[in-house]
């Protein structure tokens, strides 16, 4: 089928939830799509952080070819061989110490929002009213669901869905005093992902990080991390939160486990675990075997790419620096290993830089209207980086001039920030 025919049937079809992009993609290989007219494309977004092998990885492919060959689902009455040994390696990896499995981000997020509400009944022992409210963090992005939409710190994404879950209080994203002054004894969790995603590739404060994890341990709440994008060697160790030294009560992840199959994980510890009981919580599609066998997988790989991230992290974080030099428009340039952002003065220019580096064959993502975002999958090479940066500068260039010309008032963002005002490359 050719993409007018897709998209024409598409608009009649389906739901408006998307706007996407004019182009059929038909396959995939390493870290390179092509479309339906032959044309490639260097895929530095990975289908949002998803193919962090790349495409058609070889490992990838024979687990799944293996395992549809044997069982694809069983439901979760039954044993199958993989979800054990699969939570081994993540409780292994994470310093946690039990996982449950889902299929998706949003529903790993909300079976740790029911986690902390579990948690804090059963150690209300002694009468008084149970710990209930959640703090969540302005800015933040948890996924679609009632739950994680009601902890989602972005009106946009909340508004058309009100009333949402109550008992949930904002925080100024890194601000401490804004943390201590709304963290109480009726607090049951304090909810961050360690590097907001969505909300343009802001790492959280150390010491904020800090706060929350001694705040929530010494009133008994749980401090529950979302490392659904950040998670799994993303940012060149197995979890982002190892770059801060310190190991919450709950994480989730997704987006990168099952190699683009659909799985999400709760990891926690033993003493929150035993508040859950059969038949409080469950799924029917979560953690079968087939995506369970193919996490395994990329699980092995994962552990041998940690170094390289790290090492092309840090080279492609000094290019976007370097960048930023040359270029008056960009405001600041963060992220840590294969997850960076630069920064723009304008939606504008975000958004005509990232349709000329399609253009060009390179795909990238805009988020939060002026920063773009590079989710590259983990097996790249410095000279992939090399092509997107001299890309990503003589778009700056081209494009800086234009959208000063055509940028109206209104869509100026309000001050720019101050350059380099959190990085947590490590
Ligand atoms: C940090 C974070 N949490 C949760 C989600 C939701 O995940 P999913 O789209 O798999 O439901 C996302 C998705 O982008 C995310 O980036």
């Amino acid at each position: 089928m050719s993409l007018a025919s897709v998209s024409r049937m598409e608009a009649k079809l389906l739901l408006p939830t998307y706007e996407r992009q004019p182009i059929l993609f038909v396959r995939g290989r390493g870290v390179y799509l092509w479309d339906s007219g032959g044309n490639r494309y260097l895929d530095f977004l990975s289908g949002i952080g998803v193919n962090a092998l790349g495409h058609n990885h070889p490992a990838v492919q024979a687990a799944i070819k293996r395992q549809a060959s044997r069982l694809i689902h069983i439901s979760n009455l039954y044993f199958h061989e993989y979800q054990a040994e699969l939570a081994r390696l993540l409780t292994e990896i994470s310093g946690l110490d039990r996982a449950f499995f889902c299929n998706s981000g949003t529903e790993a997020w909300e079976g740790a929002l029911k986690l902390a509400r579990a948690f804090a009944q059963a150690n209300n022992k002694n009468g008084s009213r149970p710990k209930t409210r959640i703090l969540a963090m302005d800015n933040s992005f948890h996924g679609r669901t009632f739950g994680a939409l009601a902890t989602t710190g972005q009106p946009k994404y909340r508004a058309p869905f009100v009333p949402l879950l109550p008992g949930v209080s904002f925080v100024k994203f890194n601000d401490l005093d804004d943390l201590q002054r709304k963290f109480d004894s009726s607090v049951c969790a304090v909810c961050i992902e360690t590097i907001q995603g969505e909300g343009g590739v802001c790492p959280v404060n150390k010491e904020f990080l800090q706060l929350a994890s001694r705040l929530t341990k010494q009133s008994g709440a749980l401090l529950v991390l979302d490392e659904i994008q950040c998670g799994l060697g993303r940012t060149g160790r197995h979890f982002a939160y190892q770059h801060y030294g310190l190991t919450p009560d709950v994480v989730t992840v997704a987006k990168p486990l099952a190699c683009g199959l659909p799985l999400g994980a709760i990891l926690t510890t033993e003493r929150v675990a035993s508040c859950i009981h059969p038949g409080m919580h469950g799924t029917t599609f979560g953690g079968g075997p087939l995506a369970c066998a193919v996490a395994i997988e990329f699980l092995r790989e994962e552990k041998k790419l940690l170094r390289h991230v790290r090492e092309l992290g840090q080279y492609f974080h000094a290019a976007l620096l370097a960048l930023d030099k040359k270029h008056k428009s960009i405001q600041d340039v963060r992220g840590a290993g294969l997850m960076q952002a630069v920064e723009v003065d304008s939606p504008g220019l975000a958004k005509a830089v990232a349709r000329q580096l399609l253009q060009e064959g390179i795909i990238i993502n805009r988020t939060h209207e002026t920063v773009l975002r590079f989710l590259p999958p983990y097996v790249i090479q410095k000279r992939h980086v090399d092509q997107v940066v001299k890309a990503l500068d003589a778009a700056l260039r081209k494009n800086s001039e234009s959208s000063n010309r055509h940028t109206s008032k209104k869509e100026k963002t309000a001050p720019p920030r101050r350059k380099g005002a959190i990085h947590a490359h490590a």
